[in-house]
């Protein structure tokens, strides 16, 4: 079950995660849904529109952002995120800490989502309650990591949640019916994910379609009062 929601902004909208969450969207009468990705997804339905932005600077997304601000979204999702790539694997060690693997995981863990996180208040619905969603993580929590290692992943997702933190403090006088959530989707079978499956212990892997709908269900749940919420997928505050 979703929302009746009207206009849906899907950033990183080649994500797994993300394309669950634009075709179980798409499932509601009139809502319209704009996909933000470095890449063209293979997506088709009249009622979405797919933007490509390479995210690469604050300008492009300046511009993408110009682009779409006209349709005042009720909600955002941000899936932007990586945890290995062909620049960075998750270190095990101090010893693997490496200023390029630092770098390219803030930029991409912290800096892009932080630049969309500046344009909510052209981008949102003043007008109506309205969420916005960063994709966070479990690991991201400082209280209850008790397993060490990911230096830098952990790092980026901590860091986020500590700006989502602050800008709701902000939004509360600025989007005063705004929702800032940060979600922890459960261990969910995407490319970001493979490497690391064989550790998963048995139906505690998801389809990103369950995560998705886990969020879509309980998003209208989510008040602004006692926003901003780190949730998992079962609808569990994470202690930051
Ligand atoms: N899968 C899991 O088990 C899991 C667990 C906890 C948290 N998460 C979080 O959930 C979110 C979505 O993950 P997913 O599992 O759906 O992963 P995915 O399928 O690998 O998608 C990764 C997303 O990050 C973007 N991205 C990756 N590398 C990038 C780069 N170098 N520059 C710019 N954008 C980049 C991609 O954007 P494009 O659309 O432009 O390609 C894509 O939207 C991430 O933030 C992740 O940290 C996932």
């Amino acid at each position: 079950m979703t929302a009746n929601y009207k206009r849906t902004l899907v950033i990183g909208a080649s994500s797994g995660l993300a394309r669950a969450i634009i075709t179980q969207t798409l499932q509601t009468p009139d809502n319209h849904v704009v996909g933000v990705s470095r890449a063209l997804n293979s997506i088709d339905h009249p009622r979405y529109q797919h933007v490509i932005s390479d995210y690469d600077a604050e300008l492009t997304i300046e511009n993408v952002g110009s682009d779409i601000e006209d349709f005042k979204f009720d909600q955002v999702f941000c899936c932007v995120g990586t945890l290995h790539d062909d620049v960075v694997f998750p270190e095990k060690k101090i010893e693997d800490l490496s200023p390029t693997q630092l770098n390219h995981y803030f930029q991409v863990n912290v800096v892009i989502p932080s630049m969309w996180l500046k344009k909510l208040p052209v981008l949102l619905n003043k007008k109506t309650h309205t969420h916005a969603v960063f994709f966070s993580a479990r690991v991201g929590s400082i209280s209850d990591n008790r397993l060490g290692g990911w230096y830098s992943y952990r790092a980026t997702k901590s860091a986020l949640n500590s700006l989502i933190k602050s800008a709701q403090i902000e939004l509360k006088r600025r989007l005063p019916k705004t929702a800032l959530v940060l979600y922890h989707p459960g261990t969910v079978d995407t490319p970001l994910s493979k490497p690391f499956q064989n550790n998963v212990p048995n139906g505690k892997l998801f389809t990103p379609q369950f995560s998705a709908e886990q969020l879509l269900t309980m998003l209208p749940t989510l008040s602004e009062n006692q926003a901003p919420h780190y949730i998992d997928w079962q609808g569990k505050t994470i202690p930051w």
